[in-house]
């Protein structure tokens, strides 16, 4: 049986009882702060002006005339303006379980997305330069959202946009040639290729020919010189292997590697296309696209030297997934720092005489910036962590805890690693995306806080609750009305409502809303184990109370997941 949308069902019956559009009445309905006026709330005055009466009168009348089955609502009271609904809680507990019986590891899967394709842009560090703390964001963010679509029905595509191109490698072609064996690019590159690129920018200053020498690089490599490509190459491979063992860490994959560079090739087009316009005007020698009359910065199209932009190789992406992958939406995980780029990349991507469906499809996603609490994990000047060395920290911070509390724990550097990425990853997700975040080591570790590890550690309550007990009941065995006590009712509304925190969650490319409502189902389990004994409780309490405790533990699985999170079996 499909669970109940009780929103829905109240919608449709105000409508038939008003004559109003069911769609937007299901928009009116709220949930109400305390539970004890009813589970949802209709707020009538909405309805005020459109129907020429006071709100207690409305909600009168809809009492009067509404008709909804008993065994969905079963009742309904008049609190000021309000409608309130009471559903039939044991109805609710029914379908509830019943659904998670039948789908199991499926259950919140959805196919709303069926047919459609999402692209979501996402981590895209920088080859020679650190992997920072603001990819691990885009990296955690955009990875959660690309399992999050696929669960309901979309087909992703996870594109991983290097930043492999620019001038900057001019440069450092030019500081390998000059100083390459003082260095051991093979087995350090990124700092390696980091100390080059400083030091030749160094000279560059002092000397205008290395800096034309620089240019002629950059130029020689658009131009397909042989010597050129092949170090660009190795640059690309050495530091692609570098960023791999934080995938691995981070269990990241993507379909494509298309980075920059991959649209060498296709900017003509896009010049081209925008010539055609009128709107690529010269300015100072260079190419712009004028946004005055938006109120933003001209989008710099060809530098005054000729060269290419980040935005001009956005715009040809833009070009090249439309018709690659005839999307739906195309979504950019980045910092908020880069809002402008892309406000001004979608503005000028409505000149390539794309379907207005594509331009429409594309979103920017921004996130706020980490602050740490104490500086002290910078690496080198300024505060670029490496995130390697972060993960590795947090992996070698939960060792000691371990080491500390359950020093016989089997499996210890496997569950070290899933608690401490997981810690990481958790707290990535955990607040508003948009909001800056504070790193603090005692936080994200913290076992009773809102983190992963709490999540991680009702899990495997569950979990070794299931193991104890012997048994995962049948739902035959389950008889639903020992589930109606108030902390059973909190668990069964919280996994109620996991199909539609999913969908939430896509809404507004938002996936903390899954974050915190694991916070939430782990909470409501905490304080539902708090109260009530489960092993050792008559057969039929202690079967319904053992498949509720089943069902949190499919539910935190599949969320954490999706999350991007592993859960230990033990810890
Ligand atoms: N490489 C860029 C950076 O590190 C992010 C690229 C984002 N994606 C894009 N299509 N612009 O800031």
């Amino acid at each position: 049986m499909a669970i109940n949308d009780y929103k829905q069902n109240i919608a449709n019956a105000i409508a038939v009882a008003t004559n109003l559009n069911a769609k937007t009445l299901k928009e009116y309905i709220e949930v109400p702060p305390d539970s004890t006026l009813g589970d949802y709330a209709f707020p009538c005055f909405k309805l005020a002006k459109e129907l020429r009466k006071a709100p207690p009168v409305i909600a009168q009348e809809i009492k009067q005339s509404i008709k909804i089955e008993e065994s969905i609502i079963e009742k309904t009271e008049i609190v000021g303006g309000y409608l309130n609904f009471y559903i039939n809680k044991e109805k609710l507990v029914t379908t509830v379980l019943e659904e998670i019986a039948e789908k199991r590891e499926n259950f919140g899967k959805q196919e709303i997305g069926k047919g459609k394709t999402i692209v979501i842009d996402y981590s895209a560090p920088n080859i020679a330069k650190p992997f920072h703390i603001g990819h691990l964001r885009s990296t955690v963010i955009g990875g959660a959202l690309y399992r999050i679509y696929q669960f309901l029905g979309y087909t992703t595509i996870g594109i991983n946009h290097l930043g492999d191109y620019g001038t900057q490698f001019g440069k450092l072609i030019e500081g390998y040639k000059r100083w390459s064996n003082e260095y051991n690019i093979e087995s350090n590159p990124i700092d390696d290729l980091t100390k080059i690129y400083i030091r030749i920018n160094e000279l560059c200053k002092q000397d205008e020919s290395v800096l034309e020498e620089c240019r002629n690089n950059f130029k020689k490599l658009e131009d397909g010189d042989e010597y050129c490509i092949k170090l660009w190459n190795q640059f690309r491979e050495v530091s692609l292997k570098e960023f791999q063992r934080v995938y691995d860490l981070l269990g990241s994959k993507f379909d494509s590697y298309q980075g920059e560079a991959f649209y060498s090739n296709k900017m003509e087009e896009v010049i081209q296309k925008l010539e055609d316009t009128g709107k690529l005007v010269e300015s100072e020698g260079a190419k712009i696209v004028n946004l005055d009359e938006l109120d933003m910065a001209p989008c710099l199209i060809v530098k005054s030297n000729g060269s290419t932009t980040y935005a001009t190789r956005d715009l040809a992406a833009i070009l090249y997934r439309a018709r690659t992958y005839n999307y739906e939406k195309a979504i950019y995980v980045t910092s908020y720092e880069q809002i402008l780029h892309f406000k001004q990349v979608f503005e000028v991507s409505k000149l390539l005489g794309l379907d207005e469906k594509y331009t429409k499809g594309l979103i920017h996603v921004p996130f706020g910036m980490v602050h740490l609490k104490n500086g002290k994990m910078s690496t080198r000047e300024g505060n670029i962590i490496k995130l390697e060395d972060l993960l590795k920290e947090a992996i070698e911070r939960v060792k000691i805890i371990i080491e500390d509390k359950n020093p016989k724990l089997k499996d210890k550097d496997d569950i070290a690693k899933k608690v401490g990425v997981g810690a990481i990853i958790f707290n990535d997700l955990s607040n508003n995306r948009i909001k800056d975040e504070i790193f603090d080591w005692d936080q994200v570790l913290n076992f009773n806080g809102e983190t992963g590890p709490y999540v991680q550690y009702m899990y495997v309550r569950t979990k070794s609750i299931l193991e104890k007990a012997e048994k995962i009941p049948s739902i035959k065995e389950v008889d639903f009305s020992k589930l109606l006590d108030n902390e059973a009712i909190q668990i069964i509304e919280a996994l109620y409502r996991f199909e539609e925190t999913l969908r939430q969650v896509i809404d507004k490319n938002e996936p903390s809303i899954l974050a915190r409502y694991l916070i939430q189902i782990s909470q409501s389990y905490s304080s539902f184990y708090n109260e009530h004994h489960i092993i050792g409780e008559e057969a039929t309490v202690q079967n319904a109370r053992l498949f509720l405790t089943y069902a949190c533990n499919l539910v935190l699985k599949t969320g954490a997941e999706l999350l991007g999170i592993q859960m230990p079996e033990r810890m």
